[in-house]
């Protein structure tokens, strides 16, 4: 399976190896919710790491799912949840192959799925189509880092992976998922690249 394993992930938060963490809550997330765009609902977010805005969700009256691969993200999580005196689900597992025992009405993504090689997006994609019920949403921030090696040679590195705004149309196409007009909100990332923030709405 290309791309970073379980292990890979595991080490990076071991050694405390985590730049893509804010250490708060994705300001996007903090938007929506302030604005009452994403009222408290069954919420999954994939990939949750160290639960910033998992616990966030929770705090403000959502019912929360949780799932990261790694037992270290699953802790933090939990232990993030705790602190905060909230409840929420935590799983451990690959989010491309598990299944919820009923849909969500949301879904937050924010950094796993560029987290993950893009030869395995069109497993992502048909987990949402399963995790999100009919008229559900995707909450979504997607990661903007084009890389010469990609344009020059076309080479496919990461993580994390720029999930160009062409193939996340193809990954969620129109039939299936109501898109915004452009142009999307612009998100910065303390690390040095930004997002494209999207709500995508799943079709009946
Ligand atoms: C770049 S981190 C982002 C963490 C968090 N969402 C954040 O923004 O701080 C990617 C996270 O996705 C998790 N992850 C990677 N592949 C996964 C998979 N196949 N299933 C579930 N979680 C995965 C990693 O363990 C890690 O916690």
């Amino acid at each position: 399976m290309p791309g970073p394993d379980a292990a890979f992930w595991q080490q990076r938060f071991e050694s405390d190896d985590t730049p893509w963490d804010r250490g708060a809550p994705s300001p996007q997330l903090l938007r929506w919710l302030d604005e009452g765009a994403l009222p408290p609902c069954r919420i999954a977010v994939p990939g949750c790491g160290s639960g910033w805005d998992a616990v966030e969700l929770a705090r403000r009256g959502f019912k929360v799912t949780a799932v990261d691969l790694v037992l270290a993200a699953c802790d933090r999580t939990r232990a993030r949840a705790l602190a905060a005196g909230v409840q929420l689900e935590v799983v451990q597992a690959d989010m491309l192959a598990w299944r919820p025992r009923e849909p969500f009405d949301a879904v937050f993504e924010q950094t796993c799925l560029c987290a993950i090689h893009p030869f395995h997006w069109s497993g992502y994609a048909r987990a949402m189509q399963a995790w999100i019920r009919s008229d559900g949403a995707l909450w979504a921030l997607f990661m903007q880092q084009p890389r010469t090696s990609a344009v020059d040679e076309g080479r496919l590195e990461g993580p994390p992976y720029h999930c160009d705004v062409a193939a996340m149309h193809l990954l969620f196409p129109g039939e299936s998922w109501a898109w915004p007009e452009p142009p999307l909100a612009k998100v910065p990332h303390p690390a040095g690249w930004h997002e494209l923030a999207v709500c995508l709405r799943r079709r009946v």
